[in-house]
């Protein structure tokens, strides 16, 4: 067993987004056609027969949801209900067994209560950051679905996933495709990430933040980012996100068009969203989990750069948006009916 992470030494207001050791995890096993001893652990070790189906064919999926502290001292959840009929979105492309949403939801929330020390305090801006995972295992050789897998829990405390957080950074518009139309694009599996590990790597060397993706048939149309949905706010006022297979549904994404709509009473538009046309935009930006919104400052095309609002301020909208959305995630504006839920 590896050394757990020591609450005391938390700095809570610099918390960055990196891997911690938490005390508990969730666990359960699946064979023989049901799921088998559900629980926690203290083992952040998961080990498995070498010709698991994860380890060779990418067999796996997973998800990314936060825990929030609001002021009153409670713990809640976002929109958990989303996470988990997107990991049966991505368990039934990738022929994995579901995990109930009641499965789902529980066993984030035990791992949550069992953690609850390092959900970090309420006005930090920290979340504690969930990743549930399933992975098929168990012996294996040829190109088939796994026998057996394990679906696993795990937490840490987080920040920002980019620098800065509400400061606006700069994306670079990748040659590389991260996944095709009619791919795994649009389920949350490793895969794509590995793909985008290389493009991705290559952007921070020169000092962006993220890839953008164009779609992978015309390379014409903006896909997403690396790690998040894009979205832009057009000179009329409108919210425009893209529409294509092989993206993400984002939840932060679905959830802004909701709160543009219903709460500002903005014009919304899921489409196709064309990488000559960002004269049109006024602002832009990133949306996930990870992410929350982060201010896109511009974006690297080639050999030209096209700025959005302001290489160092956030804009108007963008920060409207920003404000109801995590107001909500940490309880101080009122949630839409089943938003939150409370651990
Ligand atoms: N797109 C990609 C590639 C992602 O990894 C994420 C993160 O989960 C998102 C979009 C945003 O999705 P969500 O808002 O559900 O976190
Ligand atoms: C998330 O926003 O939860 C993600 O999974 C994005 C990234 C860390 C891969």
């Amino acid at each position: 067993m590896t050394a757990k992470e020591p609450l005391t030494t938390l700095d809570w207001d610099n918390l960055g987004f990196e891997y911690m050791d938490l005390p508990y995890r969730y666990r359960a096993y699946w064979k023989d056609g049901e799921w088998h001893k559900a629980g926690l652990t203290e083992d952040s070790t998961l080990a498995m027969n070498e010709g698991s189906t994860a380890l060779h064919y990418g067999q796996q999926a997973f998800e990314g949801m936060k825990a929030y502290r609001t002021k009153d001292n409670h713990v809640q959840l976002f929109r958990p209900d989303r996470n988990a009929a997107r990991l049966q979105d991505s368990c039934r492309r990738l022929l994995m067994p579901e995990v109930s949403t009641e499965m789902f939801i529980e066993a984030c929330k035990s791992v949550v209560r069992a953690n609850e020390a390092y959900v970090p305090p309420y006005g930090t801006g920290g979340t504690l950051y969930l990743r549930p995972l399933i992975i098929g295992v168990g012996p294996n050789i040829g190109v088939h679905p796994a026998k057996e897998y394990i679906f696993t829990v795990f937490a840490m405390p987080v920040g920002n996933y980019f620098k800065g957080g509400m400061v606006p950074t700069r994306f670079l518009v990748s040659n590389y495709d991260r996944a095709a139309h009619k791919g795994t694009g649009a389920s949350k599996v490793g895969g794509n990430y590995a793909a985008s590990l290389l493009p991705g790597d290559k952007a921070h060397k020169e000092g962006f933040s993220d890839c953008i993706y164009l779609d992978p048939v015309e390379h014409k149309k903006i896909e997403e980012v690396g790690s998040a949905n894009f979205f832009g706010i057009t000179k009329d006022g409108k919210f425009v996100t893209p529409k294509s297979p092989s993206i993400l549904p984002s939840v932060t994404k679905y959830s802004l068009l909701y709160l543009a709509k219903e709460r500002f009473g903005m014009e919304v538009e899921e489409g196709d969203v064309y990488i000559d046309e960002l004269d049109h935009f006024a602002e832009a930006g990133a949306c996930g989990t990870a992410a929350v919104i982060s201010p896109i400052a511009g974006f690297q095309v080639g050999d030209k750069y096209h700025q959005f609002y302001s290489e160092t301020e956030v804009g108007p909208v963008t920060k409207k948006l920003y404000d109801e959305l995590t107001g909500i995630q940490f309880g101080d504006k009122p949630a839409p009916e089943g938003w939150v839920v409370r651990v």
